[in-house]
């Protein structure tokens, strides 16, 4: 798929789950410093500098992701990819946006790593209530989801907003979805467990965002 800027995306997903909502949310929220958990060829974060630098002062994007791939991207699962040319695809995808752009007032900050050990590494560096906004694109796994989601909740700051990709995802329908390698139970029960201090914003329903209020 091509792009003005000659960047290199082998799949639309970012095009056709997120685009559309964050034209509108984008602007409204200017967000400052971002977090995305799952970057794979940097869709998402290609987006974030294209709209956002340059904006007066530093904006600051993380990163996490293993470029190792979730069990779908695996051999034999339903999006089999090369992930080493995957994350050189984000590498040099991520270069050209931020050329184009004024790359001294980006700062990208690449963690190639599990997303709990990353995110850990975050809040023992000092970044609880750091992030404006928090994406959470990696693992589809429950378990790993409702890890992302607990620990994105101590990273981002109140009135930050959480936004989760996928919340309809499964590998397989009917009889064989297997309720824990979905996103579902994890985001919903996120959702009910944290009801006092996060509020469901509308939203399409491939995709869930709330805002932090306590
Ligand atoms: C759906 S892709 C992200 C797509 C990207 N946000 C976009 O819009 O193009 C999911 C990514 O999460 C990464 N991932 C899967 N499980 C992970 C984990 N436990 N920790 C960190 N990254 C993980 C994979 O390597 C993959 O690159």
């Amino acid at each position: 798929m091509g792009s003005p800027l000659s960047l290199e995306f082998t799949n639309s997903w970012f095009e056709s789950s997120a685009r559309s909502t964050w034209d509108q949310l984008i602007p409204q929220l200017k967000p400052k410093r971002i977090l995305e958990i799952g970057s794979y060829e940097g869709a998402s974060t290609c987006y974030l500098i294209d709209k956002l630098a340059p904006q007066e002062g530093q904006i600051e994007i993380h990163c996490i992701d293993t470029w190792e791939g979730g069990l779908e991207n695996q051999q034999g699962g339903i999006a089999p990819a090369d992930m080493s040319g995957v994350e050189k695809r984000f590498c040099s995808n991520t270069e050209l946006a931020l050329a184009a752009k004024a790359p001294a007032e980006v700062k990208l900050v690449r963690h190639k790593d599990f997303s709990y050990k990353a995110l850990a590494r975050l809040l023992d560096n000092g970044k609880e209530g750091f992030f404006d906004f928090v994406y959470i694109d990696g693992s589809h796994q429950a378990v790993d989801v409702i890890t992302d989601a607990i620990m994105s909740y101590y990273l981002v700051r109140k009135d930050g907003i959480l936004a989760f990709d996928d919340y309809n995802w499964s590998e397989f329908a009917g009889e064989k979805r297997d309720p824990l390698r979905c996103p579902k139970l994890a985001i919903d029960s996120f959702s009910n467990i944290f009801f006092r201090k996060v509020v469901a914003l509308k939203v399409p329903l491939y995709q869930v965002y709330f805002r932090k209020i306590a």
